[in-house]
């Protein structure tokens, strides 16, 4: 079995390295590497060097105990192999039944945290340039480029981030047919990606405050879909704001392709650019939940902590007779995670008024899975466009 490495990984672990490391032991000799995860997962203390004598059910065994993976053999083995991996935590067990939608919605995001753990154990060394020096290993660079911005040095990756960021650099290229805008849209990895369109049909079709709207602020724009969305609905220019830096490139990137860069400023602030529009327009993360990593962001929002900022800060952005819309399903509600109550009162209190509340079911594929541990909440789910207006 040849166990050749690339000479990088023949080097002393450096404390005062400026990014994580991930050190392990191959024939007596100790190598140290780069540690990538952008889940922020902490490097493996126990790594072993595998290859395609492995089982499956071994590594099942060590992955669980929490010894890492550093692949050395073929690479569509190693895919195999986390394959039969994760067949091996499907089979388990079934969990016992959850008391509650809230209990569900916990059980299962602690299976998930689980399972990413389990199979984030098996390890693919990337070259300097990003390239894969393992038998039968397709060219990842321009994914990893996209992800991690231009190769600066050896490192070491889990082999199912490998295959997140080879699936969002396919979505990037292919895109979202986004039918209410006549377009696709290309998300770049890591940003939330409109593929559950429906709350993109409520922008499209929610009347104006009034026809002569010739300013509008989209409040987290993410890919720039709404704000996109608005422009083609003839507003003359909008301000779209992000706080993360691959949304923000996101956004520019797609909004430049659509040629709407004359009407449509992307910009980088926290919530609110400066200034007043008569339309100011968010769909804030859904879920009040804490993110188990930073790609979470945008779907668990802790502590409503944007859906409260952008409601307090609503009525000192918005111009006299202009309206707020607020995009939020109800599934934290279904799930038990907030209740309209909460919602109500957290309009009420930003000095707030409803003018009005537009509502779509989703067409969720998984809404037609019995077998999902979410499945009552989100039959049940319902998205809003909620119009409001400073009081
Ligand atoms: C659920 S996504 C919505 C993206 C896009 N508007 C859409 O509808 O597809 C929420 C977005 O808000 C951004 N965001 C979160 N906190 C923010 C803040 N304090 N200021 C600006 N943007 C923020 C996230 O980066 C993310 O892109």
């Amino acid at each position: 079995m040849p166990r050749t490495l690339p000479r990088f990984f023949f080097v002393t672990a450096d404390s005062l390295s400026p990014f994580p490391t991930i050190t392990w032991t191959d024939a007596g000799t100790t190598h140290t590497a780069r540690w990538r995860s952008e889940a922020g997962v902490a490097p493996p203390k126990r790594v072993v060097v595998a290859d395609d004598r492995m089982t499956a059910d071994a590594a099942y065994r060590q992955a669980c105990e929490g010894v890492a993976l550093m692949w050395h053999g073929d690479f569509h083995n190693a895919r195999q192999l986390l394959q039969a991996m994760a067949r091996r935590i499907d089979r388990k067990a079934p969990r016992k039944p959850a008391a509650s939608p809230l209990d569900a919605f916990n059980q299962h995001r602690q299976a998930q945290a689980q399972r990413a753990r389990t199979l984030g154990m098996v390890l693919i060394p990337l070259e300097a340039d990003y390239s894969i020096a393992l038998r039968r290993a397709p060219d990842m660079r321009e994914a990893c480029r996209e992800a991690y911005g231009p190769a600066d040095g050896p490192s070491v990756v889990s082999l199912r981030e490998l295959q997140g960021l080879v699936g969002a650099y396919e979505w990037r290229k292919k895109g979202v047919e986004i039918a209410a805008l006549g377009a696709r849209i290309h998300p770049h990895y890591g940003v939330f990606s409109p593929v559950r369109g429906e709350y993109v049909d409520l922008v499209a079709r929610v009347p104006l405050p009034s026809p002569s709207v010739d300013l509008a602020f989209d409040i987290g724009t993410g890919t720039g879909v709404l704000a996109a969305l608005l422009a083609k609905r003839g507003i003359k220019r909008i301000v779209a704001t992000d706080s993360d830096p691959r949304a923000l490139a996101c956004a520019r990137e797609n909004i430049e392709r659509l040629g709407l860069a004359a009407d449509v400023e992307v910009m980088e602030a926290d919530l609110f650019p400066p200034g007043r529009a008569p339309l100011v327009v968010c769909n804030p993360p859904w879920l009040p939940a804490r993110p188990s990593s930073p790609i979470e962001r945008a779907v668990y929002d802790p502590d409503n902590r944007m859906l409260r900022g952008f409601l307090d800060g609503l009525a000192a952005h918005l111009a006299p007779g202009g309206e707020g819309w607020l995009i939020v399903s109800d599934f934290a509600e279904h799930l038990g995670l907030r209740t309209r109550e909460a919602l109500l009162s957290m309009i009420e209190a930003a000095g707030l008024q409803i003018v009005g509340k537009e509502d779509i079911k989703p067409q969720h594929p998984k809404a037609s899975d019995p077998n999902d541990p979410l499945h009552r909440a989100r039959v049940a789910e319902v998205t809003s466009l909620w119009r409001l207006a400073a009081r």
